[in-house]
């Protein structure tokens, strides 16, 4: 069992670390038998990470920095990569799909599961709360993701060679409705601090946008996740 981090992300304590794999590598729990090689891409504080080797598969956990795009596994090494909200930030996702593929040993398996903003449910769904999001999409896209990277990545999966893909669609609460507008307000603020470029205005039309809904009543949110097994 491997978690990969990229550069000291496994320190950054935040609400990722209460995720637990019993809940959020549940659709991959088939995959994993005694002595296999897995690797958790892109682990983050490692929760999910631990609970998988907890039990599942290994007798011991590696942590280790490297990129998704380029692993420090051999050619068909590896029985299973699993990664978890991983997509939505990668730069280059076909890349990594084959990096993921080189690692991978025939008949090895991939688990994915992306989040795909572009179905989060959110009510009211007010003209704010759009506003707002847009603003928080173009903060991704900045920093080099995809908000809507589950929407593409079953797509991505075949079109990079692997088989058998299989896709499940869940809605999770990850936060409250109140708590994301909060989260969103503090990151548009922030990237407000530093905004020289043409985004400038529309950043400060998200936060204020924002600002009212973090404001407004109650709601509910649920996220849209994308879970994916393929086979190599
Ligand atoms: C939203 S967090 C998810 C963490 C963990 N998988 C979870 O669900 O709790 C995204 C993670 O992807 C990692 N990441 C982003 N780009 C990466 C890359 N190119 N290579 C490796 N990890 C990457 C980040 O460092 C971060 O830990």
């Amino acid at each position: 069992m491997c978690g990969v981090l990229e550069g000291n992300a496994r320190d950054a304590v935040s609400a990722r670390s209460a995720r637990q794999a019993v809940e959020r590598a549940v659709f991959a729990q088939p995959l994993f038998g005694p002595g296999m090689w897995v690797v958790d891409v892109g682990c983050g504080p490692g929760s999910i990470t631990l609970g998988i080797g907890d039990g599942h598969c290994a007798s011991t956990v590696d942590f280790l920095t490297a990129d998704a795009h380029a692993l420090p596994f051999g050619d068909a090494s590896v029985d299973v990569v699993f990664a978890h909200a991983v997509f939505e930030h990668l730069k280059d996702p076909g890349a990594a799909l084959a990096e993921f593929r080189r690692v991978l040993r025939p008949g090895g398996s991939l688990a994915l599961s992306t989040s795909d903003w572009s179905r989060a449910r959110l009510r009211p769904k007010t003209a704010n709360v759009d506003a707002a999001l847009r603003g928080h999409y173009l903060l991704c896209r900045r920093a080099g993701g995809d908000p809507f990277a589950g929407r593409s990545i079953p797509a991505a999966v075949t079109a990079t060679g692997f088989t058998d893909v299989r896709t499940k669609t869940r809605y999770r609460t990850d936060t409250t409705y109140r708590a994301l507008a909060t989260y969103v307000e503090a990151r548009l603020v922030t990237a407000l601090e530093t905004a020289t470029t043409p985004d400038r205005d529309q950043l400060a039309s998200a936060a204020r946008s924002a600002w009212s809904w973090a404001r407004s009543g109650d709601g509910d949110f649920a996220q849209c996740w994308i879970e994916l097994l393929a086979t190599r």
